[in-house]
């Protein structure tokens, strides 16, 4: 099959290239970039090499490709790995013609109202939001498999969601939810910005957007049931990739049942790891397509801990388990890892 990738000079667009390139079901890839086109891949990304980009990206030789390229490669399905307000646009000649996989946010919040309050910009296309499946593989896998429009969820709704859905939606949650997250700085992109900087973020540590303010908080409010609310809190660290989420739950009793919904839930899922009561830490699951998740019981309250690598269950890992899902591949295809073999 053949793919194209957009933004692939980015970080989520690098790591979708190197899978994409490793992924036994892909002949040919177009690495679209804005900024690079006709620049050689591999001077780019040393760690591809220059033999494997010459053989099978695109028709362009090692070199990234324009858009107009990638148009024309007719591909079968096109990764958008470009920022918000920005990815839509960019994936019009796409929409209808190919399975469209978006790594932004631009088709993740189905209400417009509610996308441009958070996004402060009404969405390119409102006509598609409704159509637009919402990834999150482990929870929509039997709508990922016919969609030709799928909407990546981001980092932080990926590691909250995962261990709250079944909790949320076997009815089980009594009160407030209150989630903290930590994430490492690749989570914001590859931008030349002063606080992004090596000495501003190292040593240094900070939460931002607290309780209902971040962009993701809609995002993830609107995959919970009317009576789960939850205060949702960031936190920047000083670790490239990685990213710990910890959410304090009220529960009915008893608190042990509100568990087995998240065993029940995951069982033999291949990129969902339950870790019983260790506590899962970012490096288990660093370049993995994995979520680990542990918790703790305190009388009515559980305690969810979860860890993904943000570049890749938070984003290109998840893509491409995305894409193996609707074209009936193996859904560990181009993602196995050690502990996935
Ligand atoms: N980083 C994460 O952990 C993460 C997690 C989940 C979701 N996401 C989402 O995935 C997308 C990519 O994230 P990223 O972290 O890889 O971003 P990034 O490192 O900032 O890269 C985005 C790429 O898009 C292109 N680009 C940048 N500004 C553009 C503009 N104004 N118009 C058109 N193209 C532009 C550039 O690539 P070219 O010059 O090569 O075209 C750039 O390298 C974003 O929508 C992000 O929100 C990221």
């Amino acid at each position: 099959m053949t793919v194209s990738i957009l933004g692939t000079t980015g970080y989520a667009g690098m790591v979708l290239l190197r899978i994409a390139l490793g992924h036994h079901e892909v002949d040919r890839v177009y690495p679209v970039s804005g900024s690079r086109a006709g620049a050689e891949v591999s001077r780019f990304d040393p760690g591809i090499p220059a033999d494997l980009a010459g053989e099978r990206l695109g028709a362009t030789n090692g070199t990234f490709c324009t858009i107009e390229d990638a148009v024309d490669a007719k591909p079968d399905v096109v990764f958008s790995a470009l920022p918000h307000l920005s990815s839509a646009a960019a994936l019009e000649p796409f929409l209808g013609n190919c399975v469209v996989i978006d790594l932004s946010a631009d088709f993740r919040i189905s209400d417009p109202s509610v996308f441009e309050a958070a996004y402060g910009q009404p969405p390119a296309r409102p006509d598609l939001l409704s159509q637009a499946v919402y990834g999150l593989s482990e929870v929509e896998r039997e709508s990922v498999r016919t969609a030709d429009l799928i909407a990546n969820p981001g980092c932080y709704p990926t590691a909250t969601l995962l261990p709250l859905i079944p909790i949320d939606r076997a009815g089980f949650v009594a009160g407030r939810i209150v989630t903290h997250a930590m994430s490492g700085i690749s989570g914001a992109g590859r931008k030349n910005k002063l606080n992004l900087l090596f000495s501003e973020r190292t040593e240094n540590a900070n939460a931002y957007a607290p309780g209902t303010s971040h962009r993701h908080h809609p995002e993830i409010q609107s995959r919970l049931g009317p009576s789960s609310r939850l205060l949702f809190t960031p936190h920047l660290v000083p670790l490239s990739q990685g990213m710990v989420v910890t959410s304090v739950v009220p529960v009915t009793s008893p608190a042990e049942t509100a568990i087995r919904a998240v065993e029940n839930a995951y069982e033999g899922m291949p990129f969902v790891r339950l870790r019983g009561e260790a506590i899962p830490e970012t490096r288990d699951v660093r370049n993995t397509n994995r979520c680990d998740i542990g918790w703790r019981i305190e009388s009515d309250t559980v305690l969810l801990f979860s860890v993904i690598d943000n570049l890749w269950k938070g984003a290109a890992g998840q893509a491409v388990q995305n894409m193996n899902i609707r074209f009936g591949f193996s859904e560990r295809e181009g993602l196995n890892q050690v502990g996935e073999l």
